[in-house]
């Protein structure tokens, strides 16, 4: 529709320039103001008047009346004026010949994009800290940040997925002392990264009776610091035991990353920038720490260095941003985490900008809200959480079991529950704005009914079920289309492009999920409504069996976007 949109919008342009003396209108503010009607009776596009009267000195009836006798196109069967709205009606020829065509013609590419085409994103995200769980808090960051790396990279940019690793800090010395008083090696290797944070857990709550440990932790932490061997040694063999369990999470997701620098890597690339900041005048010490202060801006000050001279999370991440720009040269660098940290990106931003770094704007904190379980938050510290690896077991297992009875004799049935479970939690997740703090009620999330995960999955395997009884369409005979459903579905489908921008504008995957759930409805509709297989018109049914294609293309290709996968049974 991005084509249609523009080429109607010219059309309006033209006249409107030929027609009210002195007006001065751009085509694509015009495009701009073309909307979908809520109701196919009411058109496909429709132009609101009332927002040109104005510049124009017309009422929007007369500006309606005037552009419905005039504006002409091929693709367009007629035009109406209803209350001072245009409203434009495509025709079939169109619909099926250029629509539905180019949908099946362009297939996988199909709704991809040339916007971001030389330019570079860099996205860091999922970042779990090591040794500590990776739990559901962990989902919105993972999911959302490869689903906007996915979509950056479907518009033409150049993708660098970062997993920025919590692995420094003083979190490292509560394991050292915890694991050399009750770790046993075979334990952490059989039992990985729980065990780690058994030990950890075990920590805490032992240093509450007995604070010295705390002090013994701060000790080995600051030896891990100075280089001390056997505190490398086990500091690097917590991260690989971790890294170990998170891939697992990540396979389960089809995720990868291009790269896996964390805290620890940036250490001797802070001193710089704290010089920067001082030369620049920018320090200010307050109570023996250095600030930069950020009053001016209405925010709390940045913490640079703490008392005894050791750098804070936010001289960390400005050191990051300098490595990455100087080792991408990003066009736009993305983070993405809870909305918990919106002051510390804003802070840091703000520094980095005063630093006189130009490419300060191209930084951009994508927040998202909380996540609770069957009403139930989450409670870091004292191992009352639910770590990701087990929703998704659960997950697996509950969709295992509603497929046993639905389809006792599918084959590969452990896989499939894999990726519907998988996909359960993550549509679940993904199908809400961002912003909003989600409860996960796990039988709705798992349902093969409603507005999930299951009933999506499900849908593309009955399209591709439609499919193999079919065969291929010709792809070259006419198109004959003959039912309501099937102009609505191809409608549908010809949003995919836009969806895909405004998900990229407004970094919100789930714009593609819930256009997901339009193109499902839309498709069953017309497969309850029209026969496709047995239809007896050869012409109908070689069309159906295109707008079946066209279907599973475009269900394909936005699976691709949120982290489902695409199962052609289930
Ligand atoms: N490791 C951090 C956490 O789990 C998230 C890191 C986010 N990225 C960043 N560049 N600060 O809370």
């Amino acid at each position: 529709m991005l084509k249609i949109k523009q080429t109607i919008a010219q059309k309006i342009t033209e006249q409107i320039v030929a027609q009210f003396s002195g007006a001065e209108i751009e085509t694509a503010t015009i495009a701009s103001m073309l909307e979908y009607p809520p109701d196919a009776s009411m058109g496909d596009l429709a132009l609101p008047c009332f927002k040109l009267s104005r510049s124009l000195r017309r009422s929007p009836v007369q500006i309606a009346g005037a552009l419905a006798e005039s504006v002409k196109d091929v693709s367009v069967s007629r035009v109406e004026n209803v209350n001072g709205y245009l409203n434009f009606y495509l025709n079939k020829e169109y619909l099926g010949e250029t629509l539905l065509r180019g949908i099946v013609r362009a297939g996988e590419s199909y709704g991809s994009q040339t916007l971001g085409e030389g330019k570079t994103v860099v996205l860091d995200y999922s970042s779990p800290n090591v040794a500590k769980p990776f739990h559901i808090g962990h989902l919105g960051t993972t999911v959302i940040g490869h689903a906007l790396k996915k979509l950056h990279e479907f518009v033409g940019y150049k993708c660098v997925g970062i997993n920025y690793l919590g692995d420094w800090g003083t979190q490292f010395g509560k394991m050292i002392v915890a694991y050399r008083k009750w770790g046993v090696r075979e334990d952490v290797e059989a039992g990985g990264v729980d065990k780690l944070v058994e030990l950890y857990v075990k920590f805490h709550n032992e240093a509450e009776a007995n604070p010295a440990l705390n002090d013994e932790a701060r000790a080995e932490f600051h030896k891990l610091e100075e280089g001390d061997e056997e505190n490398i040694a086990l500091w690097k063999w917590f991260i690989e035991v971790s890294l170990v369990e998170y891939k697992k999470t990540y396979d389960l997701l089809g995720i990868e990353f291009d790269s896996y620098k964390g805290e620890s890597f940036y250490t001797d690339k802070m001193p710089a920038q704290v010089q920067k900041l001082r030369d620049k005048g920018l320090l200010k010490i307050d109570d023996g720490a250095s600030i930069v202060d950020l009053e001016e801006y209405g925010m709390p000050p940045c913490l640079i260095l703490k008392r005894d001279g050791s750098t804070l999370y936010p001289t960390r991440d400005i050191a990051a941003a300098v490595y990455r720009k100087e080792t991408y040269d990003f066009d736009k660098a993305i983070y993405v985490t809870s909305a918990a940290q919106c002051l510390h990106f804003a802070q840091w931003f703000k520094v980095v900008e005063m630093m006189g770094y130009e490419w300060a704007p191209a930084l951009v904190h994508v927040p998202y809200g909380t996540v609770s379980i069957n009403g139930e938050k989450l409670a870091t510290r004292t191992g009352n959480v639910i770590l990701l690896k087990d929703l998704f077991a659960m997950a697996i297992e509950k969709v295992g079991e509603i497929m046993e009875q639905k389809n006792p004799d599918l084959k590969g049935r452990r896989d499939i529950a894999e990726s519907v479970g998988v996909g359960a939690i993550v549509f679940y997740y993904l199908s809400n704005n961002r912003m909003k703090d989600i409860n996960f009620v796990m039988e709705d999330a798992l349902s093969f009914e409603g507005n999930t995960g299951p009933y999506v999955q499900y849908t593309y395997a009955r399209a591709c079920s439609v499919l193999a009884k079919t065969g291929e369409p010709n792809k070259t005979q006419p198109m004959k289309l003959t039912a309501p459903e099937e102009e609505a579905l191809i409608k549908t489908l010809a949003r995919f492009p836009e969806k895909v921008l405004e998900a990229v504008r407004d970094y919100e995957p789930s714009i593609i999920a819930r256009y997901i759930l339009d193109v499902a409805a839309a498709f069953n509709r017309f497969y309850h409504e029209c026969k496709i297989v047995s239809a007896e018109d050869e012409a109908i049914r070689n069309t159906r069996t295109m707008l079946t294609l066209a279907v599973k293309t475009v269900l394909g290709n936005a699976f691709g976007l949120i982290c489902l996968k695409k199962e052609e049974k289930i």
